[in-house]
C-alpha cells in the first residue's frame, strides 16, 4: 500500500486528485490507498449494475446505478478498483468518465486478474496480479458475504453457491 500511496503521491506532486471509489468492493482499498497518499484529494463514489452478483461468472451489460457527485471536467481522477477481471466495468466507467473530459484519467487496483480479460484495459496502480482465482474478502464478496474479512482470501471452487 505504501508502494502504491508514493507512486500516487510522486505522479501527482502540487495537484489535486479525485479519488472515485467504485462500490461496494473498493471500499477498503479507498480507505487504505487514500491515507498512503500524500497530496490534495477528494473522494467521489459510483455505483455499477452488478452483471455477476451471487455468481463467479460475468456476462452481460453495464449500468450506472450511481453517478459522480461532482463534475469532474478539468479534474485529475483516479478510479479505484478492488479488482480488475474481464475489465468490462472499468471499461464502461473510462468510456463515459472521458466524456466529461477530465484533465487526467487512472485506474488504481488492488488486484489484477489479467487471464481473465475481455476488454483490453490496464490499471496504471495495482496491488497484485493474482491469477485466476476468486476471492474474497478485503471489501470483496461472493453473493454479498464475506466483504468484511480483513484478509484477501480464495474461495474454495467447490464452495456451495
Ligand atoms: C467487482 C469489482 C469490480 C468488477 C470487476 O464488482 O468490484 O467492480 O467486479 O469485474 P470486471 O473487470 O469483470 O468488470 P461486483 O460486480 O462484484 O460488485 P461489488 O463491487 O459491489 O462487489
Amino acid at each position: 500500500m505504501a508502494e502504491l500511496g508514493d507512486a500516487i503521491t510522486r505522479d501527482y506532486a502540487g495537484e489535486t486528485v479525485i479519488m472515485v471509489g467504485v462500490l461496494k468492493g473498493s471500499a477498503f482499498f479507498l480507505a487504505d490507498l487514500a491515507r498512503s497518499v500524500h497530496i490534495d484529494c477528494t473522494f467521489d463514489f459510483v455505483a455499477v449494475s452488478s452483471y455477476k452478483k451471487g455468481s463467479r461468472s460475468t456476462s452481460g451489460a453495464v449500468k450506472l446505478l450511481k453517478d459522480l457527485d461532482e463534475p469532474i471536467e478539468g479534474k485529475h481522477v483516479i478510479i479505484v478498483e478492488d479488482i480488475l477481471d474481464t475489465g468490462i466495468t472499468l471499461g464502461y466507467l473510462r468510456k463515459i468518465f472521458l466524456q466529461h473530459k477530465p484533465k487526467s484519467l487512472k485506474i488504481a487496483a488492488c488486484l489484477d486478474k489479467p487471464a481473465r480479460r475481455v476488454e483490453p484495459i490496464e490499471a496504471d496502480y495495482v496491488g497484485f496480479s493474482i491469477p485466476n482465482q476468486f476471492v474474497i474478502g478485503y471489501g470483496m464478496d461472493y453473493a454479498e458475504k464475506f466483504r468484511n474479512l480483513p484478509d484477501i482470501c480464495i474461495l474454495p471452487p467447490d464452495f456451495p453457491a
